[in-house]
């Protein structure tokens, strides 16, 4: 079956609009992705006919919830080709997977003197969880610097690795440049020194087939919503034997084995030891639907669309006068962009007011603003659903406030 954008358009119910008088051009994927009625009808078949809290029940329906959850778990292990079910824990998002390492294989693995590498082109969530354990334990925060282009810096690796590096924490591809970094060579780098890896896939579960063993990375993590699943759900991936090793991060119900105010509490094993309290079932059968949609179109097809329209996008921005593109010319997913010295906001309002949707600001990522010396940017986004007229439409709009603002 070939890969067609009207079809997959057809099931997105929230794109058949006009916003500001002009069908909607929606170019924010990259901040949240829009939901195809297969998930949005799973969620509300599940909430009609299958809904119960989940595990501690008897009842019919509890037990039922608790299947399409573990299978959703399932499902998720062979999206990413983990070995195991049990070494997915179901999270908020990528940042509370983030912060879960931090906090329990960090607290229990990190000491005074140790150091944990990062890149200078980090979202956020894959920042400041790391200083605040860095702050808490005594450790320091490395970066790997960048190119002018957005790629890492290889030659600067060799002297950030040592014997008291821990970790390396460190996104697959950015949400600002779109950047693919070298994981092969990163993870054989970092487990050369004994340390460990943390992939952020935020941004790469929904262009790339995603094979944790390949990479062999130690943890894996990702967000529902930027997969065309709900919000308020996500993965985080770890070697089974490391997930084992890890203390709870939160105590509650549903992660402990036995509780007794004489005795104190024994764990449940893991994953659910990491699941404290009432899960979003909901969110979680959503993002199993998520998954079976990318699955069923195939993700190299999707990813190869993908491409056609970043080539064509980078060819016609490239007619667009006074415009700087921040990246490399090989990216996935995002393109980030000034017009002149023309503010971002001013630019997405004007956009807006095209009825096109892009992303402005600093993208949770001030230290990579920093390094290009811009307050903001802005970014649009290429996913599965958009589409060459919607790309010509982008460069018509920025042609005219170009017109208009000089
Ligand atoms: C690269 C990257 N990492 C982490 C996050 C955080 O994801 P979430 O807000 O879903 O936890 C994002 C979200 O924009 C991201 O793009």
């Amino acid at each position: 079956m070939t890969f067609s954008v009207a079809q997959v358009r057809a099931d997105f119910p929230i794109l058949a609009q006009e916003v500001n008088g002009q069908p909607l051009v929606y170019l924010d994927s990259a901040a949240s992705a829009q939901k195809p009625a297969q998930v949005i009808d799973a969620e509300a078949a599940f909430y009609r006919h299958d809904y119960a809290a989940v595990h501690r029940g008897v009842h019919t329906l509890s037990a039922r919830a608790t299947e399409k959850m573990e299978n959703v778990r399932r499902l998720a292990a062979q999206f990413i080709n983990a070995r195991s079910a049990e070494e997915l824990v179901f999270v908020r998002g990528t940042t509370e997977g983030i912060n879960l390492v931090a906090n329990s294989w960090g607290t229990s693995n990190v000491r005074a003197g140790d150091n944990i590498v990062i890149s200078e082109m980090e979202h956020h969530a894959n920042i400041v969880p790391w200083q605040m354990l860095c702050a808490r334990v005594g450790a320091e925060l490395r970066a790997i610097p960048l190119n002018p282009d957005g790629t890492l810096r290889r030659e600067a690796l060799a002297g950030l690795f040592d014997d008291k590096t821990r970790l390396l924490a460190i996104t697959q591809v950015s949400n600002v440049l779109g950047t693919e970094n070298p994981l092969a060579e990163l993870c054989a780098l970092a487990h050369r020194h004994g340390a460990k890896v943390l992939v952020d896939g935020a941004q790469a579960v929904m262009h790339r087939r995603v094979d944790v063993q390949a990479l062999e990375c130690d943890f894996y993590a990702f967000s529902g919503h930027k997969l065309y699943g709900p919000g308020g759900i996500g993965v985080l991936y770890a070697k089974e034997a490391l997930l084992e090793e890890m203390p709870p991060w939160q105590g509650g119900g549903a992660m402990i084995a036995s509780v007794s105010l004489r005795e104190g509490t024994r764990w449940a094993k893991s994953p659910w030891r990491f699941e404290a309290g009432t899960p979003n079932t909901g969110g979680i059968i959503g993002l199993g639907a998520a998954i079976e949609y990318v699955s069923a179109l195939g993700l190299e097809k999707i990813g190869a669309y993908e491409q056609t329209l970043m080539r064509y996008a980078l060819r016609r921005l490239a007619e667009v006068p006074d415009l700087t593109l921040y990246g490399p010319t090989e990216r996935l997913g995002v393109i980030a962009f000034n017009l002149g010295k023309h503010h971002a906001y001013d630019v997405g309002s004007f956009l807006d007011g095209y009825g096109i949707a892009v992303r402005t600001g600093h993208h949770c990522a001030m230290p990579l603003m920093a390094y290009y010396n811009v307050p903001a940017m802005c970014r649009a986004s290429l996913a599965l659903y958009n589409t060459h007229e919607e790309v010509d439409r982008l460069v018509d709009g920025l042609q005219r406030i170009h017109r208009l603002l000089g």
